[in-house]
Formats: C-alpha cells, structure tokens, sequence
C-alpha cells in the first residue's frame, strides 16, 4: 500500500485526492474504486525503465479484467497476457490486437487452443509436450501457423506464499530447462508450429530482485542452445511477478526491476517481454466495504458488508491489506473485520489493531486492485459488487454495474 494515498481531510478519508464517501453514497457498498492515474503511472513508470531496449508490457489481465481497465491500458500501448477464452474474448472487445496477446496456462482446450490461432495472436505459451502436439494438431486442422514460446520451469525459488510461487520444479507450470531443447527441436519439426518464443514466469508478489535476474540467466543459456541448434527467437518473456507494498514490505521500485532483468539477460536482438499484473493494478485499486454491525463480547467482530466472495485473499493466502476508516476513529481496537459470508474463513482482519469503528462507517481496504474483482465469486448468492473509475480529471464513472438478483439466477432459467 501506498500509505501517502491516503489521507484525512477534517476526519473525512480521501484515497489520491478523492473523498471516498460520496461514491459509496452514489454507488452503494461493497464498491472497488480504481485510479486511473495510478494505473498510469505505474505502466509509465515500467516502460520509461525500457529506455533504447526492445521491450513492452503485456499486462496480465487475470490481475484485473474489467474491460474498461483493458482499454486504458492498451491506450498506453500495452499488450496482454491471457490465460483463457474468455480473457481473449475480453481482450478483442477492448481492441487489444491479437499480435500484442499471448496466452500462457497449463490447461488450454482445445476450443480457447483453436479461438487463439483463428485470432492470431502473436503466440501460445506452450507448457508441455502434451500441448505442443494438440496445438500442432489444431494448427493444422486450421491450416494456420502457431507460433509459440516455451514456458520454461527454471527451478528458481522466489520466496513468495507457496500458492503463488510457480518457478520450482514441483509446480504444474512449464517444461523442465532440462528439457527445454529437446522440445524446441520437436516444436520445430512439428507441422503447423512456429517456435518464436522462450519465456519463464516464476511467481508473484516477489520481492527479491535476485530471484528475476537467477531465472534470467538461466533463460539466456537456454536462449543461446536452442539458437545454436538452428531456432531463431524473436521473444524473451519474463513474466510477471514483481511485488508491492502491501504493508511495511519494501516492494522495489518497477525501474529496478526493470533495469535488473534487461542487465542480466542482454540478448538485445530479442523483445523483452514483461507480463506484470499486480505491480500495475494492486495499488491503482480500492475495495469499499459499510459497517454494519459491531459485535462486542470475549472478541470484538466488526461486520461489513464486503466478505470473501468479494476479496478472497486474506482467507485464501492470509494476505494482508491494510484497513482506514471513514470517517477517521480516534484510537484502535483489537478484532477482527469480518464480512457476511457463511464461513469462518471469511476474515479481512484478524486479531489486528484496527480503527475503532462505528456501525456506518466505511472500512476501506488498500491494495485491493489486483486479484480482488477478478477472483470474486457469488457464494452465498451475493451479487458482484460494482466497479468505480476515477478518470485522470477526477470525475467518477460506473465501470461495471452492481449485479442483481436476476443476473445471478438467468443462466438457470435460460435451460
Ligand atoms: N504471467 C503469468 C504466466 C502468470 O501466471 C501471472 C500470475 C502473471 C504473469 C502476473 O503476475 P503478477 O505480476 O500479477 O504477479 N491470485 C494471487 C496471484 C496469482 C498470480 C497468478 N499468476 C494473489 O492474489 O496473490
């Protein structure tokens, strides 16, 4: 979290200039708000780090999907990095062109396998012997060309929660560098296949800058076996990950991050692909929960109306937003910030120092851009909550309307 986003007006919170009250007002509550400023300078603050290097985001859209957001960020020239048929499909109708799209995943179907090679996008990122030959057999069926890059599994430890950490050889995701040639020979034999690509994602939320520059070496060997076997590349993805600050944590900053991996990779006759995802979104957005209720007793519960299907990582990852209120509460007080959610696990907070909350007030939740909206469900039959951008001029607009009880039963009436 950005703790100088944040601030009290006369007891009244504003989060980057805006008073938060009178859009839960207009809005209704729970409400994510998102900055479109701050989604700009953070994308600003990754490409100015490219400077003369062939290089360009492709955000990673399960991070934060709402086709509003798609379409401010490929206004800013970025690509994106899918990972299924309906994040394609969101992608075109935010004008995303399919050569800035690459799609990775362990899982691809054959139906969202076919939809990218109709699209043409500029290539899958295959994650295992299984796939190439599927993506070989669809492309032929198709008669296109597929071009694709190889995920590749470093083995490197990024020291981040085990559930996002994907670059150790115990994890589903890409083919074992031992393996690595030996598939880009059989990728280049195969009818139907374009092999352009080499590419590694090794977790998220990571901190460690030498975690990126340990996988990067290891993807510039591989680059230099495959391209003395007699493989051109023209692609070095390395995905995303780069973490940021939720609390105390110190997050480095996107043009160290940036400087770091185009030093240890080099290879300058290759695009260098990043694929960030929280480090743009995380602190671009808020969530926006009301109290009502607070239970006394052995235990002080404060309840909101925001719960796990809502923002599911405190319960999922033990993941730790910070918590303002509005208006400001003189003091703290030991609880824990539930929501309505038929769960024990449903928790924001737990046994944390938080404002002293009234019921009506509104218990704001930082870093709640990334993987929030995205990952929420309907448990318990709760609508979605709305989504509220605030413009670069500082007007506020309903990006995605709150969902209503018909919308959740439709597609069981629609049999
Ligand atoms: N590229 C690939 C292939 C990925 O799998 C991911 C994220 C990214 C890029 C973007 O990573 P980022 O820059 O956002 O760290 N739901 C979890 C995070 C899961 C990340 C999955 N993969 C959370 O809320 O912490």
């Amino acid at each position: 979290m950005n703790m100088d986003s944040f601030a009290y007006k006369d007891s009244v919170l504003t989060w980057r200039g805006a008073e938060i009250r009178p859009l839960a007002a207009k809005f209704g509550t729970p409400l994510y708000v998102y900055s479109e400023s701050a989604l700009v300078e953070r994308c600003q603050a990754l490409g100015s780090a490219f400077g003369n290097r062939r290089a360009g985001i492709y955000y990673s859209v399960k991070a934060c999907s709402n086709i509003h957001i798609l379409r401010i960020l490929a206004g800013l020239g970025c690509g994106a990095d899918i990972v299924s048929g309906g994040e394609l499909f969101r992608c075109r109708k935010a004008d995303i062109s399919p050569e800035k799209i690459v799609f990775s995943g362990v899982g691809k179907t054959e139906a969202e396998i076919r939809y990218a090679i109709t699209e043409g996008i500029l290539f899958l990122s295959v994650e295992s012997e299984a796939e190439l030959h599927e993506i070989s057999r669809i492309a032929t069926i198709t008669g296109k060309t597929a071009r694709i890059s190889v995920r590749v599994n470093p083995d490197v430890n990024p020291g981040t929660h085990p559930y996002i950490s994907t670059g150790l050889k115990e994890n589903k995701f890409g083919i074992s560098h031992k393996e690595v040639v030996r598939i880009y020979k059989l990728a280049q034999s195969l009818p139907g296949i374009e092999p352009t690509g080499l590419g590694f994602h090794i977790g998220s939320q990571i901190t460690d800058l030498s975690a990126f520059a340990d996988a990067g070496k290891i993807a510039v060997r591989l680059v230099s076996e495959i391209e003395a076997a007699g493989i051109k590349l023209k692609h070095l993805d390395v995905g995303g990950g780069l973490g940021i600050r939720y609390a105390n944590e110190e997050a480095p900053d996107p043009a160290t991050y940036v400087r770091t991996l185009i030093q240890s990779v080099g290879l300058d006759h290759l695009e260098l692909m990043f694929d960030p995802g929280r480090s743009i979104a995380g602190n671009a957005g808020i969530l926006v929960s009301k109290i009502l209720y607070v239970k006394e007793g052995e235990k002080t519960f404060f309840i909101g109306d925001a719960g796990m299907n809502d923002l599911i990582r405190p319960s999922l990852y033990d993941a730790y937003h910070h918590v303002f209120s509005d208006p400001l509460r003189p003091g703290t007080r030991s609880g824990d910030l539930v929501g309505p959610v038929c769960e024990s696990g449903d928790f924001f907070a737990k046994d944390r120092e938080l404002p002293a909350f009234e019921s009506g007030d509104l218990a704001v939740l930082a870093s709640a851009g990334a993987y929030g909206m995205s990952m929420a469900s309907n448990y318990n039959s709760r609508p979605r909550a709305a989504e509220v951008l605030i413009a670069r001029d500082g007007t506020a607009r309903l990006i995605r309307r709150r969902e209503t009880f018909e919308d959740l039963l439709q597609p069981e009436l629609d049999v």
